[in-house]
This record gives structure tokens, sequence and C-alpha cells, in this order.
């Protein structure tokens, strides 16, 4: 049985990881270094200040500045990567996602944001996607990061829902382990082969319904 499906939001409903990309590697160029597209993939899924150590690493800077320095570097990123999002529309929502949403509310299963992001809200406004939601838990609500199962598991208690009628929608490795240690099923979003633990693999939502969802893992 399927209740409720929870939605991952960056590189699953919109593509903004290009833009987390650009300002991570705007901040590494500033740094004196580097930071290629294929670091950039660590940084999925994962909190702000985890995503700057990951780059700090990358440069060999991890241990160079002080917990003060890093929320400076980590304010001047998001201040760019703001600059972006705050450009946004709706065009930018990823192909296939609008209607499956609507496919899910028409067919009364719960729909649920669950995103690291603190500008989860930004984004959704831009993009016009926040009524379709029923509950919103963003990285404003949860303290523990993917892999970590509790932006999941609070999103299915804000629902009301068993873990077990969940599923979760993710583009990152992180996500797909946050959804199995909370005790859902999940849909690998995107052709990452680093998402081979999700219960099912989905290229794009481009033509995806919720009965071909309920016929592959119900
Ligand atoms: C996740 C992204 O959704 O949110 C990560 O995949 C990002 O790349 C994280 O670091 C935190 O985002 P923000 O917007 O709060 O800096
Ligand atoms: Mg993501």
């Amino acid at each position: 049985m399927i209740t409720c499906c929870i939605f991952d939001l960056d590189g699953v409903l919109v593509d903004t990881a290009k833009y987390h990309y650009l300002a991570w590697a705007a901040l590494a160029r500033e740094l004196g270094f580097d930071f290629t597209p294929e670091q950039g993939e660590a940084t999925k899924g994962v909190s702000r200040m985890a995503s700057l150590d990951i780059v700090l690493r990358a440069g060999g800077m991890e241990n160079r500045f002080s917990a003060e320095e890093k929320e400076r570097l980590a304010a001047e990123k998001n201040a760019r990567y703001l600059e972006y999002i705050s450009r946004m529309t709706a065009d930018e929502v990823l192909p296939g996602v609008l209607a499956f949403l609507q496919g899910l509310r028409a067919a009364g299963i719960k729909v649920v944001l669950g995103s690291a992001s603190k500008n989860a809200g930004v984004i959704l406004d831009r993009c016009g996607l926040r009524a379709l939601f029923d509950h919103i838990v963003d990285g404003t609500l949860v303290s523990k990061a993917k892999p970590d199962p509790e932006v999941f598991a609070k999103g299915a208690e804000l629902a009301g829902e068993n873990p077990a009628h969940c599923v979760v929608f993710e583009d990152a490795a992180a996500g797909i382990e946050a959804a199995a240690r909370a005790g859902m099923r999940s849909v690998g979003v995107g052709g990452s082969p680093l998402l081979g633990r999700a219960t099912m693999p989905l290229p794009s939502f481009e033509g995806f319904t919720f009965a071909e969802l309920r016929n592959q893992i119900d």
C-alpha cells in the first residue's frame, strides 16, 4: 500500500543542483582552486555546512578556517545561490513533475516535501509548487542531515502516515539511504549509478503516473 509520497526538492522537482554547483565553484575559485562538476556530485543531498567541508577538502583547505570563517564562507556561497534561485520560474520545474504531483493529489495520496535545503520555501514559491504540498519539511526544521532519516521520518509523522506506506523520491545516494533507514521504499530519480540501492529507478517523471508507481513497487 502507498498512502504518501515524500519528495526531495533539489534535483528531483527542480534542477537547482546546477546552481548549488555554480555557487560552490565560484567560492572555490575565490579561494584559489577549481571545484569540478565530478567533485560537486558529493554535495548533492548534503547540508550546507557539510557541503562546504567537501569543497574545502577538494582544495586541501579542510583545516585552514575557524568555525566563524566557515560560517562566513557558507553565507557567501548562499548569497550567490540566492541570486540564482530568486530568478527561477515555473519553467524550471522538471518535465512531468507537475502532472505526477497533480495525479497523486487526485488519487488522495499525501504529498510531502523532505528537503535538506533552508531555501526550499523560496524555490517552491518561485516555481508555483507550494500549493501542491500537504506538508513541507525543509532544512529549517531538521537538525540531522541525510543519510540520517530525520527529514523523512518527520514528513511521515506530520502527514500521520506509516513509514511502510511512504515512498521517497530522491536523486542523491544519501537520500536513498535515509529513506531505507526511515523504513521507506524509494525511487532513485535521474540516471546516477550511485542510486542502485533505490527500490526502483526513474530516469524522468515524463509520462510517469501513480498507477505505474503502484504497479512497479506495490
Ligand atoms: C540539498 C542539496 O537539497 O540542500 C544540497 O542537494 C544542499 O546540495 C542542501 O547543500 C542545503 O541547501 P541550502 O539551500 O540550505 O544551502
Ligand atoms: Mg536532491
